[in-house]
């Protein structure tokens, strides 16, 4: 007999995800264009509050052409926390920029404006460059240039990022939010993913909405909008017949099948957050007798509560209970490795670690699905 497993999180397909599906097959628009990827895009826009949403193949995608259009260019480095999702990192490498590593605040676990801002006085220098008229921010240890920042809302808590906009103007450094795990949060009432220059969002299968696999990038810039869209869908100049194609581009659209699942998820988005809020509440008021930390949302804040986390008190009370629910078929999982631990960013250049040192022995993520009561 298979025993019974909680998952951590899991989707919840019963709207309309089987009749948009069925509607896309039966008008044989399957592939990357059809109007659910366009409804799909004006349903993000309207949500987040975002002037242009372009649809990607995945969140990793969507990052990947931030980075490039945010002039991120090879041998650069790109400033992001060592605590988060591998993604982030293999998008700032697939450009051939190296990752900075910076530490987190330990109460919102996304980048630290604090460390930001210590490490960028001690590390770097600002130049005027002449020949593109810009300032730029350069490593005095490298001397590359620090061409992009990408601060993550972690497990949809955001980060302090109106802070971090502020060190990233100073320092004419692109703004990227890795929003992957926070659709529907908020920050000072600005939905996450629309301080940067760019926003990224997820639609994997875990994540509080899922088209399967599929990823948003969104932002208020029409012109990188545009061109968004046009490297997306591999560079191709419109023409009735001719293949004609102006820059190396990417195959990176998103299909009109998964877009189907998208809109249908959009229409149920406000009842996920709504359960997923009640949900942590009902967490909150468990843990409170404890001597376990639930994360609740921090001030200025709304969280999505995409994952819900706790805080053990050491690595050994983490390893407990993660053998102990595991093992009990209650799926539970640390938070990520740190990035600069892994033996693709092992060299990488870091701040001061202290605060991700501290969590990544202590989070664990509980089970965080939300289904309908009947
Ligand atoms: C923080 C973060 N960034 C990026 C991604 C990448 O998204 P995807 O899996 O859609 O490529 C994810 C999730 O998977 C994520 O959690």
């Amino acid at each position: 007999m298979t025993k019974l497993k909680i998952p951590v999180a899991s989707a919840d397909l019963t709207g309309n995800e089987e009749k948009y599906v069925v509607e896309a097959i039966r008008s044989s628009w399957i592939s990357s264009t059809g109007k659910f990827v366009t409804q799909f895009e004006e349903m993000i826009a309207d949500y987040t509050g975002a002037k242009y949403a372009v649809a990607t193949v995945n969140g990793t995608a969507a990052l990947h052409i931030a980075l490039l259009l945010s002039g991120v260019k090879q041998d650069d480095e790109v400033i992001t926390q060592p605590l988060t999702f591998i993604a982030t990192a293999n998008a700032i490498s697939y450009t051939g920029a190296k990752p900075v590593f910076i530490d987190v605040d330990k109460d919102t676990m996304g980048l630290s404006p604090q460390s930001l801002k210590t490490w960028l006085e001690q590390s770097t220098i600002k130049r005027f460059n002449k020949s593109t008229n810009q300032l730029e921010t350069i490593n005095k240890k490298t001397g590359k240039q620090i061409s992009a920042c990408i601060p993550m809302h972690t497990f949809g808590h955001p980060c302090r990022i109106d802070e971090i906009k502020t060190i990233c103007d100073e320092y004419n450094i692109s703004l990227i939010e890795d929003a992957a795990e926070s659709l529907g949060s908020t920050y000072k009432g600005k939905h996450t993913g629309t301080i940067g220059l760019f926003g990224t969002l997820s639609f994997n299968g875990n994540k509080t909405i899922t088209t399967g696999g599929g990823g948003m990038l969104i932002t208020d810039d029409k012109e990188l909008a545009k061109k968004a869209k046009h490297i997306t869908t591999t560079a191709k100049v419109p023409h009735k017949w001719d293949y004609v194609h102006d820059l190396i581009g990417y195959n990176y659209r998103l299909t009109n099948l998964a877009a189907a699942l998208g809109v249908a998820q959009m229409e149920q988005l406000p009842n996920f957050i709504k359960r997923k809020r009640i949900l942590a509440k009902e967490y909150s008021n468990f843990f409170a007798d404890s001597d376990i930390e639930f994360v609740t949302e921090k001030e200025n804040t709304k969280a999505n509560y995409w994952l819900n986390a706790i805080i053990l008190k050491d690595r050994k009370q983490r390893d407990e209970f993660l053998e102990e629910t595991n093992e009990a078929g209650i799926m539970t999982r640390p938070i990520w490795e740190l990035m600069n631990r892994l033996p693709m960013f092992k060299d990488c250049q870091c701040g001061d670690l202290n605060n991700s040192e501290w969590l990544v022995d202590r989070v664990i993520n509980i089970t965080s699905s939300v289904f309908k009561k009947n």
